[in-house]
């Protein structure tokens, strides 16, 4: 039988469908140490991670390692050229996740401009002496402008929701998306500084690469109205955190939605003391539902990608097909 590692908790059920096929070494705990990682891989064919770092050490460390399964759409965490390298497949977990992670981006952008989490902390701090015609006046979503930057799947189903919410919809994206896409989503693309000063609510979704780095940094940020939210649901380090807690305290911008850090699970000192941010801790696709279906799918990668069940040749989501077929080096 194969062996393979879990690498971090994940629901029972998908673990107990794994054993069926393979000998698992389940990681039920925290986040295992890179040291760590490197020794439970080295007699492992394949690996289901969340995050894990993989790197050219950590596959040459692990020599009969032929997929690693990524339970989340982003992939940062994989060096991939590394990957192609070793003829090692990596695959991750993209769709399923795509509404859950569009709710909850809506959730955290409608929660920074009506600052909702800042007025529940005062109430419930028992600060609340009664109504006021000025209290906690927020930023409107209705009527106003969407600016999307990564106008990918889950860009396009924020999108969507926007018409709900009669707004414009401007997006700027590496490359401009297919012309009946801009019609049926009435969504106009922008070069980034033109978004950055015409949007009302920015909402980032672009994937982490390195180029990425600091998308939003000081200079962007000063390109943005006053009045502007800012939501990231894309990944830690898309946004430059130092200089976001300085626009925010010196109020350059009104208010912030963050579902992800630079340095996760550590938040920067400066978010934390600023009231006009909501934080949340990196689970824009956490609902039940959505969590289950990827990490099944993780396990369908997995299970066909080292040719077992019934799918045995074609993973469902393969990163690099390339190296389909092709001996471990
Ligand atoms: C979560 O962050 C994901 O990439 O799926």
């Amino acid at each position: 039988m194969q062996k393979i590692l879990v690498a971090r908790p994940i629901f029972p059920e998908v673990v107990e469908r794994l054993k069926a096929h393979f000998e698992v070494d389940w990681n039920d705990g925290p986040a295992l140490a890179p040291d760590e990682l490197v020794r439970r891989l080295a007699d492992k064919d394949g690996a289901l991670t969340a995050g894990d770092m993989i790197d050219a050490a950590v596959l040459a460390a692990a020599p009969r390692l032929r997929v690693v399964a990524n339970m989340a759409v982003g992939y940062n965490n994989f060096d991939i050229a590394a990957f192609n390298a070793a003829n090692v497949l990596a695959t991750n977990t993209p769709d399923v996740l795509n509404e859950s992670t569009a709710d909850f981006g809506w959730a955290l952008m409608m929660a920074a401009a009506r600052r909702i989490t800042e007025s529940e902390r005062w109430l419930r701090d028992g600060q609340w002496q009664g109504w006021r015609h000025d209290g906690f006046l927020g930023v409107d979503i209705h009527g106003s402008t969407l600016g999307i930057i990564g106008m990918g799947r889950i860009g396009q189903a924020l999108a969507r929701r926007a018409r709900g919410f009669d707004m414009r919809v401007i997006y700027h994206n590496r490359s401009r998306v297919a012309p009946d896409v801009e019609a049926e989503l009435a969504a106009q693309y922008r070069p980034k500084a033109d978004l950055l000063r015409e949007a009302d609510h920015v909402v980032l979704v672009l994937p982490y690469t390195p180029e990425n780095r600091h998308t939003i940094g000081a200079a962007e940020l000063a390109l943005m109205k006053r009045t502007a939210t800012l939501t990231n649901i894309a990944r830690g380090g898309i946004v430059d955190d130092a200089a976001l807690a300085v626009a925010l305290r010196e109020r350059r911008i009104a208010a912030a939605g963050l579902d992800v850090f630079e340095g996760e699970p550590g938040v920067h000192p400066g978010l934390l003391s600023v009231p006009n941010v909501v934080l949340t801790p990196h689970i824009a696709s956490a609902s039940e539902t959505t969590r289950r279906a990827m990490a099944n799918l993780a396990a369908d990668n997995l299970i066909a990608g080292l040719g077992v069940g019934p799918h045995a040749t074609q993973p469902p989501n393969p990163i690099n097909p390339q190296v389909l077929g092709k001996a471990r080096s």
